[in-house]
């Protein structure tokens, strides 16, 4: 048994954390189902590999990114946009698994967000030092619907604020299966990822992937 799990069994923390009205930290909601998620990866990112993108001010993010769905996020020069197509194939982005959809419907349920109905999959991959800085998800057209985030293999520090930018950040430790769901009032909340932490992760090895789930059409 890995440290990592281990400390799974013996934490006190409570299953399912309020971090703010609207958000929701499930932990391990996605443990079970872990296997099968992963099982949908290398198709995703054969068809849609990952890629690093340039920011509008020229900065390449360290996270490498993938999408899945109907919609696909994407950064360049030009901006931030939601596009039908994958700018390096000129192809639709695969389609989005569909346990990787029904899982994502699960969580928004649980969390208060009935018939999510996610049609944007990012793929993110951290390797070992990469991090995401403190942003909020608004190119998407709805913001009735929550973001759906997945996180798999190493453990990250993750960050969450509201939506001033300036107000303090809350840290928490997300691990394998943890799902955190913002929504409502905190639909437009700051948040970001601290740089991983090296480890092996038992499935994924030196990687965190997280799968965040948008309604952006
Ligand atoms: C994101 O903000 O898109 C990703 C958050 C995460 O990796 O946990
Ligand atoms: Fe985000």
């Amino acid at each position: 048994m890995t440290a990592d799990l281990f400390e799974d069994f013996t934490t006190s923390e409570p299953a399912q954390q309020a971090l703010a009205p609207g958000a929701v930290l499930l932990r391990g909601f996605a443990r079970e189902a872990g296997a099968e998620l992963m099982a949908r990866l290398d198709p995703v990112l054969t068809a849609a590999p990952l890629r690093h993108l340039v920011t509008p001010g020229g900065h390449t993010l360290s996270v490498a990114m993938s999408n899945c769905g109907p919609l696909g996020w994407v950064s360049s020069r030009s901006g931030y946009r939601y596009q039908a197509l994958d700018p390096l194939s000129g192809r639709p982005w695969p389609s989005m698994p569909e346990s990787w959809r029904a899982l994502a419907g699960c969580a928004a349920a649980q969390a208060g967000f009935d018939n999510f109905a996610p049609d944007a999959c990012l793929v993110n991959q951290y390797l070992p030092g990469s991090k995401l800085s403190l942003h909020q998800d608004k190119d998407e057209n709805d913001f009735s619907a929550p973001i759906v985030s997945v996180s798999l293999g190493l453990p990250a520090v993750f960050l969450f604020g509201t939506p001033q930018r300036n107000d303090r950040t809350q840290r928490y430790r997300l691990q394998h299966g943890d799902v955190v769901v913002w929504g409502g009032p905190a639909r437009l909340a700051f948040h970001g990822v601290a740089p991983l932490a090296d480890g092996d992760h038992a499935l994924l090895g030196r990687r965190r992937i997280n799968l965040t789930f948008r309604r952006a059409g």
